[in-house]
């Protein structure tokens, strides 16, 4: 089969289509005919040399793809040859069949299409697991996002809205129309406003239950003021 491979590090002309082993399949893992898979900042930081993929993974990216099942362990149960999926990868993704923990895998939503949901599970597992897991954001609670046009902010817009909470973010303001289409109550220009002044006057004095910054460590203290009485802040490393 073929894969996009990295000829050696440098810009987007190092990529090449080449001839690679297929993948095998454990026990535990399935094989995934790939639709489409995503493109993260993970993926270019390796073409240029600064992110090494994991023992055990290919050496080609690829950290997230969608397809269909081609192939099924012998120790998997729930998936079946045929199953619209995508999946979260330690690697290899940017291939024509990838291998993976069965327990990576997510069924494709009716009415999403696979291009589409190659893009899926990166920003979803990491939403879900900072905002739903550890932050434990729930129904009526106001979520803070900064960053709201990010492909973090757009996906926890939504999540926020889907489950009941009542989302708002911090974006330019050429991103608020998107903002509000995809169900931010209010969205803050960062670059004019005051996001602590903003997020207490539209919720007359109560602020956030829950706040995700995925900026680095500079608004750690006006996160703080921007808080609701046991708020949970929820921070995502950032990687330059
Ligand atoms: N994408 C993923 O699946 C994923 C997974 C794990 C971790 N992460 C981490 O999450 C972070 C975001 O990744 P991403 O891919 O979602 O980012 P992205 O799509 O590249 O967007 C970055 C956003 O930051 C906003 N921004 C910049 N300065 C800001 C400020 N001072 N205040 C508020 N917003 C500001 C920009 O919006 P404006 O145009 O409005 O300035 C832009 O929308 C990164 O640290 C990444 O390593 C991402």
């Amino acid at each position: 089969m073929r894969a996009v491979t990295i000829r050696e590090s440098g810009g987007p002309d190092v990529l090449e289509w080449s001839e690679v082993p297929e993948p095998a399949v454990a026990g535990d893992e399935v094989l995934i005919e790939v639709a489409a898979a995503g493109v993260n900042r993970a993926d270019v930081q390796q073409r240029k040399g600064f992110y090494p993929p994991p023992p055990g993974a290919p050496e080609y990216p690829g950290l997230e793809c969608s397809g269909t099942v081609a192939a099924v362990g012998v120790d998997v149960t729930g998936w079946s040859v045929g199953d619209r999926v995508c999946a979260l990868l330690p690697g290899g993704g940017y291939a024509e069949r990838v291998a993976v923990d069965a327990r990576s895998v997510l069924p494709v939503p009716d009415g999403v299409s696979l291009v589409d949901a190659a893009g899926l599970p990166e920003v979803a597992c990491t939403v879900w697991s900072n905002v739903g897991m550890v932050a434990r954001l729930s129904a009526g609670e106001v979520l803070l996002v900064h960053g709201g046009g990010s492909g973090i902010g757009t996906f926890a817009v939504q999540f926020a809205r889907a489950i009941g909470a009542v989302p708002y973010a911090t974006a330019r303001a050429a991103k608020h129309d998107t903002l509000r289409e995809l169900g931010v109550e209010a969205a803050f220009d960062y670059t004019a406003t005051d996001f602590v002044d903003e997020i207490m006057s539209a919720t007359d004095g109560h602020g956030a239950d829950v706040i995700l910054d995925h900026m680095g460590a500079g608004y750690l203290p006006r996160n703080v003021q921007a808080l609701a009485r046991n708020g949970r802040l929820a921070v995502i490393g950032f990687q330059g």
